[in-house]
């Protein structure tokens, strides 16, 4: 680890103190997540760091933090918004063993990070944080954050999974196309919000949300889950098919993270992809 580090880490800095001492309070819960942090003032993307750096043997809980991304992604290719100081762009190392390694360990972890950060969102601001399957965080209809969770494999063994949160923080502009569909802390408590608190209580819930993974607690994480979920067994989604568009009423996930879908008499397994929501 301490040759080629990648060249992001040049905008690498002090951990601010406010964000220091928020994690002091919250230490005994993060486990080893954020026990080494890598605080950038800008960077492409926190997930290509933490990858880079998971590579060349960062160790498991190492976090990426970045006040600003310029090349920001979310599911599906799309881009992530990421200006300076409107949100948190933060990226984990995790490194899955045994059971959960088997299972599917990207999809249980974007299942356990979203009950963690809707849990601290509530526990720090006391807005109706919810999750829309299988990785938004909204506040009445609209994302406040997102999940990307990516793993990497060798020779069919995994390597790593780097767990990528972003959460709007601030009222900020928006671009046209997303504006109607985001929300952030700022513009729910109407309130600017304090990064340092609910950066540190993010880490924190992860942390306790991951032990529960590693501890084979699945059951845990998915009754949590449904009693955030938004909107499961009211909600109509459709998706394509090589037959056309299937559309049906999303009932619950299963114990794999899939979404399970009322088509007709038939329950349908929504596995990946990308489902709309009616
Ligand atoms: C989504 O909802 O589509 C997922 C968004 C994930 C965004 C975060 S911000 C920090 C990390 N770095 C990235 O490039 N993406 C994730």
């Amino acid at each position: 680890m301490k040759s080629n580090l990648p060249d992001a880490l040049r905008h690498s800095h002090e951990v601010p103190d406010d964000v220091r001492r928020a994690l002091a309070r919250v230490r005994e819960r993060c486990g080893a997540i954020s026990r080494r942090i890598h605080w950038l003032t800008t960077t492409g993307s926190t997930n290509d760091v933490a990858a880079h750096l998971a590579e060349l043997g960062a160790e498991e809980g190492t976090t990426v933090v970045a006040e600003s991304q310029t090349a920001g992604r979310g599911r599906h290719g799309r881009t992530w918004f990421s200006p300076p100081g409107a949100g948190l762009y933060v990226s984990v190392v995790l490194r899955p063993a045994g059971e959960l390694a088997r299972r599917n360990p990207a999809a249980l972890l974007t299942l356990a990070s979203g009950v963690a950060v809707a849990e601290a969102v509530r526990t720090v601001t006391g807005l109706p944080a919810e999750i829309k399957w299988p990785n938004d965080v909204v506040i009445n209809r609209r994302k406040l954050a997102g999940i990307l969770a990516e793993g990497a494999s060798q020779g069919g063994t995994l390597q790593h999974v780097v767990l990528g949160l972003g959460v709007n923080l601030q009222a900020t502009a928006y671009p046209a196309e997303i504006a109607l569909r985001v929300t952030s802390i700022e513009a729910e408590t109407s309130r600017p919000s304090d990064r340092a608190l609910m950066l540190a209580e993010i880490l924190a819930a992860v942390s306790e949300r991951y032990a529960d993974l590693r501890a084979g607690r699945f059951d845990a994480i998915l009754s949590a889950w449904r009693r955030l979920a938004w909107a499961l067994g009211a909600a109509f989604v459709e998706w394509d098919s090589p037959d056309g568009v299937i559309r049906g009423r999303a009932e619950d996930i299963d114990e794999h993270g899939a979404l399970l879908v009322r088509v007709g008499g038939r329950i349908e397994r929504v596995v990946a992809g990308e489902i709309r929501w009616m």
